[in-house]
């Protein structure tokens, strides 16, 4: 059980606050296109703002390989924070993270003002966790608190080698969320527990698998990955997406799953199709029959029977990766049948980040579910039973 200190644990009256947020949003031509990890940041942001603390964000974005480039400047985040906060969010325009900009408006800041620094990733020491940025970050704050869940899978300075020159280091509210879904809920499950896994490749499923083997009593596999699972069992998947060296690995997993008395639902039919675009001729068939020249693109109307009614008594349902090629409509009814399934059940829903995240939102169910994770590589290492540095570096209660 991750038990860590919080934003609820200290007070910040007066105080500089360094908080390190996951702003790593799609940006295109200036214009944020997504802006839920602004919003999921919102709730700790305004908790420290209204304890009176002097709160100083700082965040990566995207890759810009320890060199400051204008098109991945955080000054955009800064101006739109401004808008979702309602007061104003100071941009510290430095290409240094920490220079004379962020030092003077630091040092010009009452209770409750909140400055943004530049993209921490300018710095090239960032990405190797290296001491001199760490202590540079550490000498501008009293308190520092982790909300990026997102890059808590990373051991960088601004969420890592910082906590060593602090003396409090906390988690703040959506990391806590995180925690406590993705951490303590799948380890410590009302059950029934079911896990349904989707997306392309088992191979980059392989240790999510075999953790959560351990722990659910029924897992589900659709998407891409479900036709590896098929040709292991000797079906003809055409041209479905098919992982040939990781055949026996699935095979072995069914058998994994006997042995530890899990449920392992796989795909009875699926849909096919004569091209990979939504206006191909599409028929379903039995799972693994697919002629030569088709491929699967999503689970068909049997098998979402039988997933849907495998969920419905569940009590805690986690889910990552898409059931399809969800993003063209004609192969989105198996996706839309789960997320709505989940959306109707009385249970802890838990959607991990990336594709499942994109799909839930994007099909209209975001709000019926628990907890979205707001973390695509550091949900998935969650989920895989890993220790994540970003959360180990933080104090324990
Ligand atoms: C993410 O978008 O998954 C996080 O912000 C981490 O980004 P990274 O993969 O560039 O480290």
């Amino acid at each position: 059980m991750l038990n860590k200190k919080s934003v609820d644990d200290i007070n910040v009256k007066g105080k500089r606050v360094l908080v390190r947020c996951d702003f790593n949003v799609p940006l295109q031509d200036g214009k944020i296109t997504d802006e839920n990890r602004l919003v999921a940041a919102l709730p700790t942001i305004k908790k420290l703002i209204s304890d009176g603390g002097k709160v100083i964000l700082c965040s990566h974005l995207g890759k810009p390989k320890g060199e400051p480039k204008p098109e991945l400047s955080l000054a955009p985040v800064a101006k739109r924070l401004s808008e979702l906060l309602g007061q104003e969010v100071k941009f510290a325009a430095d290409p240094e993270v920490v220079g004379p900009n962020a030092k003077a408006a630091v040092e010009a800041m009452q209770d409750g003002d909140v400055i943004l620094l530049e993209n921490t990733r300018y710095r090239a020491e960032e990405t190797k966790n290296g001491d001199e940025f760490s202590k540079e970050l550490a000498s501008l704050c009293d308190v520092f608190v982790n909300d990026a869940f997102g890059t808590a899978h990373r051991a960088h300075c601004s969420n890592v080698g910082v906590t060593k020159y602090v003396d409090t280091a906390v988690v703040g509210y959506l990391m806590q969320k995180e925690i406590d879904f993705l951490g303590n809920a799948v380890n410590n499950p009302e059950r029934p527990f079911v896990a349904i896994l989707g997306g392309a490749k088992v191979s980059s499923k392989i240790s999510v698998i075999e953790n959560l083997l351990d722990k659910v009593d029924t897992l589900i596999i659709g998407g891409g990955m479900a036709y590896t699972f098929s040709k292991a069992q000797g079906g003809s998947v055409g041209k479905s997406l098919l992982e040939e060296d990781f055949c026996d690995y699935a095979a072995n997993m069914i058998k994994k799953a006997e042995e530890k008395g899990v449920k392992l639902l796989l795909p009875v039919d699926t849909v096919i199709a004569d091209d990979f675009s939504n206006d191909a001729n599409t028929k379903i068939v039995p799972e693994g029959q697919i002629p030569d020249d088709w491929e699967g693109l999503d689970i068909g109307p049997e098998t979402i029977k039988l997933y849907t009614d495998a969920v419905k008594d569940a009590k805690t349902v986690v889910w990552n990766g898409p059931m399809g090629a969800f993003e063209m409509p004609k192969f989105a009814a198996g996706t839309e049948a789960m997320a709505k399934a989940l959306a109707d059940i009385d249970a802890v829903t838990i959607i991990g980040g990336g594709d499942s995240a994109a799909a839930v939102n994007q099909l209209g169910y975001g709000d019926k579910m628990t907890h979205i994770s707001t973390g695509g590589g550091a949900s998935l290492e969650f989920l895989e039973g890993k220790e994540l540095p970003g959360v180990a570096a933080a104090n324990d209660k």
